[in-house]
């Protein structure tokens, strides 16, 4: 894994922007698979800003997002559906048809996660998967125990992930049990995954992920079977690691290599 540690939440959130930002423009039609939650915000508010600024352009690009909430609608505020037109795609010239976002209103919901994955094949497979993380190290809704091949499928939300969400929600109850993910070995297929953690609730899954043992319990850890991941975290998320030193190092001989 490719460790880059900033001093803040802006910073890995331009950090991440200007990596997916370049992808765009090497390759116009780059499959993006993308994420909600808290984290990404700043990185799609970057996307828009440069989409505005007419520095990029998204009329090619084709996005999957990781996963939506059983039971909510893209009407419904706490849809991921609903997040995703509000922060990024209200404002850019993405195609209707290129969105993808799993349907939590899907009548067969097992039959439809088929087809999400039949459609990401289809569109040639993911070239940059945008990664938040968990607190209990889920990624996706893939929670601790889920299998590390798994594919796009049907889930139930772990205690701790229901607690952590109801803050974008009225009140616990309100959070839907269930969602719809992409797998653990559906994320393993994308080109390159780029994870992104902010603060320090998250600095002990970020451990476990980059220096735990590969395991179930951590399903963020499967990333380190990954060819080529960049995990992005702020000094607060980077906290517990042990070889924090060790990564700075890194990326500074690696720059050096690269522009001396
Ligand atoms: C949710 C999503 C994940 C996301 C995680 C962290 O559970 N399913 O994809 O990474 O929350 O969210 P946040 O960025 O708000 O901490």
């Amino acid at each position: 894994m490719n460790v880059i540690i900033r001093a803040d939440y802006e910073e890995i959130s331009r950090e991440a922007a200007n990596i997916i930002s370049a992808g765009l423009k090497e390759n116009p039609k780059t499959v993006l698979g993308l994420a909600t939650g808290g984290t990404p915000k700043e990185l799609y508010r970057r996307l828009v800003k440069e989409y505005k600024k007419g520095e990029l352009d998204f009329s090619q690009a084709t996005s999957f997002n990781l996963d939506e909430y059983v039971g909510l609608g893209s009407e419904n505020k706490q849809s991921y559906r609903y997040f995703m037109e509000k922060h990024l795609f209200s404002h850019v010239n993405m195609k209707t048809g290129n969105i993808h976002v799993p349907d939590g209103l899907a009548p067969d919901p097992q039959l439809h996660c088929m087809e999400y994955e039949r459609m990401i094949a289809k569109a040639g497979g993911i070239d940059f998967q945008l990664l938040g993380i968990g607190s209990d190290g889920h990624i996706g809704f893939n929670e601790p125990g889920s299998s590390l091949a798994s594919r796009t499928g049907v889930v139930v939300l772990a205690r701790e992930t229901i607690r952590d969400n109801s803050r974008f929600f009225d009140s616990e109850d309100q959070v839907p049990r269930m969602a719809i993910s992409m797998g653990l070995g559906t994320i393993m297929d994308a080109r390159k995954c780029i994870m992104l953690a902010s603060g320090e609730n998250k600095a002990e899954a970020v451990r476990k992920c980059i220096e735990g043992p590969l395991c179930a319990m951590t399903p963020a850890s499967v990333l380190q079977m990954h060819p080529d991941t960049t995990v992005i975290i702020d000094e607060a998320a980077a906290c517990k690691l042990e070889r924090r030193d060790y990564y700075l190092w890194l990326e500074k001989t690696r720059r050096k290599l690269l522009y001396n």
